[in-house]
């Protein structure tokens, strides 16, 4: 462990140019974090790296790049579409454009929208049935039937190149509803009354389409995107990581980012992809949510502190509970609590797919519940030890701007600005 090479996992805003700039989702750490990490772990050609919480990517591209099999899993489908976009190799830059045309001859907006069709919070009729009829085309002309096989979906066999036409038709969904962000970056509003919805006519829709797949192309063309990477060694599929179902012993790395412990509803960050994915993958927004760790859902059933989560984060649910401020005992806690089973349980489901001796590393960051530190990575590494999973090495690296920070009831505590990101490194045994 001694020998691996951490830089910072901070993330820097300027890095968001170039190809990058069109995967505006938020990253857990930069893709020299990973390089760094990938070049000093002793890897062999053929070993296998997974990320059970791959977010935008950023492992499972880093290691493509390298030419390690990699695993990228996700619990919410927008983020595998995003992922798998991000791989796209420079050598399809040519067929953007000629099936761009296919995809807007193709396009055959409905005159009439259904009423339940979820984009209908943000979008006038007119801009809804513009929107879909894109989403509809692009379905019917790049997802075949591996990935529409009849038990419904399944987005491992999702080419780079379908994903890349719905990165792009996200990012006109995500223009389209700029006027409904608050300063919360994760948040988006829905129109209150109808006179609200946004009315773009549909060849306005299909214009700010065309410019993201020309964009998309040039980027791709440019000399600074100069990579290719062997995809097919990369698997991507939406995955709890309460249960990875990777083959026992397979991983030789764990490179990621858990979900942060700050109610960051991760399913409200991709409200509009996921309105626009609805007809491809069904998604149920609210089962979505509850399996979210972090989510800010009540979990359903009644959850029990366990001894083995460790002494810290007991004595910090005791503190939430005992806090005398608002839902403390009810609500926070309740939250808190399915946090901590959920992260316990995927704990033990990715030690069980590390090989013995095997490495994972996490990114973690601590926060606040009011006044009350949650010293996350004390927690985590605490949690660990029971799954045999052994903490050998801690790097901490502090940060001056955190998710937490930015709710706006957080500035009425006293407490520490910033947060410390720690960089846990956990060993197999
Ligand atoms: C901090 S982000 C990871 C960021 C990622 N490392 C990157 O660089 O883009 C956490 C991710 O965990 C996912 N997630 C939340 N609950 C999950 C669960 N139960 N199983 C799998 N993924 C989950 C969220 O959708 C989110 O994309």
């Amino acid at each position: 462990m001694q020998n691996l090479r951490i830089v910072s996992p901070k993330r820097d805003r300027r890095i968001q140019n170039g190809w990058e700039a069109f995967f505006p989702y938020y990253a857990g750490y930069p893709e020299v974090f990973v390089d760094e990490l990938l070049s000093s772990a002793d890897l062999r050609q053929s070993s296998v790296v997974l990320d059970p919480w791959n977010g935008s990517g950023t492992t499972t591209l880093a290691a493509a790049r390298k030419g390690h099999r990699s695993i990228g899993y996700d619990i919410n489908p927008v983020m595998i579409v995003i992922a798998r976009a991000r791989l796209l190799p420079k050598s399809e830059a040519d067929s953007l454009e000629p099936i761009l045309q296919q995809v807007l001859e193709g396009c055959e907006p409905q005159l009439e929208v259904p009423s339940n069709d979820p984009l209908n919070k943000w979008f006038h009729d007119e801009t809804t049935a513009a929107i879909r009829a894109l989403e509809r085309s692009i379905c019917e002309r790049l997802v075949g039937r591996l990935t529409l096989n009849h038990s419904g979906v399944n987005l491992e066999y999702l080419s780079s190149i379908a994903a890349a036409f719905y990165v792009a038709l996200f990012a006109v969904g995500r223009k389209l509803v700029s006027s409904f962000r608050s300063t919360n970056p994760t948040w988006i509003r829905v129109a209150k009354v109808d006179e609200d919805r946004v009315h773009v006519d549909g060849s306005n829709v299909r214009e700010l389409f065309r410019d993201q797949i020309v964009a998309m192309t040039l980027e791709l063309l440019h000399p600074s995107h100069n990579r290719e990477i062997d995809f097919a060694a990369v698997e991507l599929a939406t995955v709890d990581s309460q249960n990875c179902n990777v083959e026992e012993e397979a991983i030789d790395l764990v490179v990621t980012s858990p979900p942060y412990c700050t109610r960051i509803d991760y399913t409200a960050a991709t409200r509009v992809e996921l309105a626009i994915l609805k007809p491809l993958c069904s998604i149920d927004d609210r089962q979505l949510s509850r399996q979210m760790i972090g989510s800010t859902r009540v979990p359903v059933d009644e959850i029990e502190k366990k001894e083995e989560w460790g002494k810290t984060c007991l004595s910090f649910l005791d503190k939430v509970k005992a806090h005398p401020s608002k839902a403390s005992s009810g609500y926070y806690l309740k939250t808190h609590l399915d946090y901590f089973e959920k992260m316990a349980a995927s704990l033990k489901s990715i030690r069980q797919s590390l090989k013995i001796g095997g490495k994972a590393i996490l990114v973690v960051q601590d926060s606040f519940y009011k006044d009350v530190h949650n010293d996350l990575p004390a927690i985590l590494s605490e949690m660990a030890g029971p799954s045999n999973l052994h903490l050998k090495r801690r790097e901490d690296f502090n940060v001056r701007r955190t998710m937490s920070g930015m709710n706006v009831s957080s500035k009425n505590y006293n407490r520490k600005p910033g947060a410390v990101e720690a960089v846990l490194c956990f060993e197999a045994v």
